[in-house]
C-alpha cells in the first residue's frame, strides 16, 4: 500500500508573533509543520533558529519538518533533532558528507533528510537515497516565501521516484516551493509523496480549510 500523502504547510508564511497561534490552527489537519531555519550565509534571508523551535515544540504535538537553509548544519542540525525534531533536512550544497550527518541525526532520534536547491543536479545523490529518509526537492531557489512554482524542477522528482520505487526504498519525496492548488497535482504526479505550502494555507482566510482542499487534490484522505 502506499503511504498516505503529506501536508506539511510552513510557519515561513505564518504569524511570527503569533506562532503557537498559528500552529495551533492547522492541528488536525496538517501532518508534519514545516520549519523553515535560514541563516542569512547559505541563503539571502533570516527567519528562526533553536530557541523557537523549542519554544514551540512545547504548544503542539504535529511533528516538526526542520528545513534548514544554513551553512554548517553539522554543528547545528543535532541540536534541532534533541529538540524533538521529527525530521530534520539539511542541503546538500551545504555539506562534504551527507551520509555522516543523516547518521548522525538519525542516532540523535530524528529522520535525517537531505534537501536539493534549485540549481543542483540530483544525480550524484541517487546512491544516498538508502541513508535518508526523506528527499526534499526545492521547486523554487531557497530562501524565500511565496515565489513561482518551477515546473523544470520536476524532472529531479521524476528520476528520485524512479530510484525509489526501482530499489523498494521507504523515502519520503517531499516538494517545496510555490506549492498551491494549481500546482500540487503535477508535482504528485512526478512522484512526490510529502507536499510544503507556505502562502497557500497560511495566505488563505481559514488555514485547516486550506489543507484539506490541497488533500483532495492529491488524492489523501485526510
Ligand atoms: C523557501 C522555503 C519554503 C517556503 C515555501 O526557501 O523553503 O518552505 O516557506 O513558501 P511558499 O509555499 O509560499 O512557496
Ligand atoms: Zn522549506
Amino acid at each position: 500500500m502506499e503511504p498516505s500523502p503529506i501536508i506539511a504547510p510552513s510557519i515561513l508564511a505564518a504569524d511570527f508573533a503569533r506562532l503557537a497561534d498559528e500552529v495551533r490552527a492547522i492541528e488536525g489537519a496538517a501532518d508534519w509543520v514545516h520549519v523553515d531555519v535560514m541563516d542569512n550565509h547559505f541563503v539571502p534571508n533570516l527567519t528562526i533558529g533553536l530557541p523557537v523551535v523549542q519554544s514551540l515544540r512545547k504548544a503542539t504535538s504535529l511533528p516538526f519538518d526542520v528545513h534548514l537553509m544554513i551553512t554548517d548544519p553539522e554543528r547545528w542540525a543535532p541540536g534541532y533533532a534533541e529538540a524533538g525534531a521529527y525530521n530534520v533536512t539539511f542541503h546538500a550544497e551545504a555539506t562534504d558528507d551527507p551520509v555522516a550527518l543523516a547518521k548522525t541525526l538519525r542516532a540523535a532520534g530524528a529522520k535525517a533528510g537531505l534537501a536539493i536547491d534549485r540549481d543542483t543536479s540530483v544525480d550524484a545523490y541517487l546512491d544516498l537515497l538508502p541513508h535518508v529518509d526523506t528527499l526534499l526537492i526545492m521547486t523554487i531557489k531557497a530562501g524565500f516565501g511565496g515565489q513561482k512554482f518551477l515546473p523544470e524542477t520536476l524532472d529531479k522528482v521524476r528520476a528520485v521516484r524512479r530510484r525509489i520505487d526501482a530499489d523498494g526504498l521507504e523515502v519520503r519525496l517531499e516538494v517545496d516551493g510555490g506549492i498551491a492548488a494549481d500546482t500540487i497535482e503535477q508535482a504528485a504526479e512526478a512522484g512526490a509523496d510529502a507536499f510544503v505550502a507556505g502562502t497557500a494555507v497560511y495566505g488563505a482566510q481559514d488555514p485547516a480549510e486550506a489543507i484539506r482542499k490541497l488533500r483532495e487534490l492529491v488524492g489523501g484522505a485526510g
